[in-house]
């Protein structure tokens, strides 16, 4: 029984047994591939649970004879809720089955949309305003599952500042060094592309790398270069890329995400080190800085803090 897991830890769906054979070579049972919208989840699920999993910004063609899909209020937002389900409806397993983490009347509302309207197809993405001082005004575009889908992060937005007016100004502020001819920018975590095209919009020959774990911050990262009309390298990876973490970046930009206890920051400030070139620039951004400063300073040994728009951008330099 060809069977597709979708959502929030998917993997959990799998019933040993229940769906076929128990145990293949490698995987514990080849007809069952479970979905991940972000890499690091395909990973996680490969190594710990041994199935089959693929990282995609949309769900893959069948025929799928079974469907199942986890979501509830908590889990995830309403709009990608019904967003995978309109995909699912659209794949029409022969079977589909509803884990619901929530209240009943919460559920049938959500699966009352599809079937009270079973023929039209919503369109979920956003399309929001920003620009820095100096550049356009450029429309993002983002979607369900992206980070801040619908609206502009002010730390970003201040990364964005911060760093852009710096390249701007040579020499860098308190750095020795000249801005380079065509500078080139890792934007780690790049989610929809905000701060890497914010800084490309002034900075015009900017040689710019994008990367995310996210395969929908990628997917609209890739529209909104398309929609700008600007040339950027961007990659799928959880890990920094090690394929550009080759030390001849000038510039790294961080906004990584904190509900890991600085866990996902460390892996930034990994990559920010081994990709910059010697006296390149780390910046990251933080609501305070007070946690990530002593984070930041294992990697770097100055740390300097600019303060915008309330947040915190954490600067260092790369040692000669
Ligand atoms: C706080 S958001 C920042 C998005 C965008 N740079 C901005 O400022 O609006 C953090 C981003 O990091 C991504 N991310 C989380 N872990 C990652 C990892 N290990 N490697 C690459 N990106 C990661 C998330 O998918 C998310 O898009």
């Amino acid at each position: 029984m060809k069977t597709l897991l979708v959502g929030y830890k998917a993997a959990d769906l799998f019933e040993r047994g229940k769906h076929g054979k128990k145990f293949t070579a490698k995987w514990l049972d080849e007809n069952v591939l479970c979905h991940t919208l972000d890499i690091y989840h395909r990973h996680a699920i490969e190594k710990t649970h041994h199935i089959r999993a693929i990282c995609s910004p949309h769900l893959p063609e069948g025929p799928w004879d079974l469907i199942k899909f986890k979501t509830g209020p908590k889990l995830m937002s309403g709009e990608l809720s019904l967003d995978m389900l309109q995909e699912i409806h659209r794949l029409k397993p022969v079977k589909f089955e509803l884990e619901f983490v929530g209240k009943e009347r919460d559920k049938n509302d959500l699966l009352a949309k599809i079937r009270d309207n079973p023929e039209r197809v919503r369109d979920f993405s956003a399309k929001w305003p920003a620009s820095v001082p100096g550049g356009e005004k450029l429309m993002f575009t983002s979607y369900p599952g992206c980070f801040c889908h619908r609206r502009l992060d002010e730390g970003g937005l201040a990364l964005a500042e911060v760093i852009s007016r710096d390249l701007t100004s040579s020499p860098i502020p308190q750095s020795p060094f000249p801005v380079p001819h065509s500078p080139s920018l890792l934007d780690m975590g790049c989610g929809c592309g905000l701060v890497g095209f914010l800084i490309k919009s002034v900075v015009k020959d900017l040689s710019l790398v994008m990367v995310d774990s996210h395969s929908r911050a990628v997917e609209a990262a890739n529209i909104n270069a398309a929609n700008f009309n600007m040339t950027a390298e961007i990659i799928l990876a959880d890990n920094g890329t090690p394929a550009r973490m080759d030390g001849t970046f000038d510039v790294f930009a961080g906004n990584p995400p904190y509900y890991s206890d600085y866990r996902i920051a460390e892996v930034f400030l990994e990559t920010a080190k081994r990709a910059l070139k010697p006296g390149g620039v780390c910046y990251t951004v933080v609501k305070n800085d007070a946690g990530l400063r002593p984070v930041q300073e294992r990697y770097f040994p100055n740390v300097e803090v600019i303060r915008r728009r309330g947040y915190c951008v954490l600067k260092s330099q790369k040692p000669m």
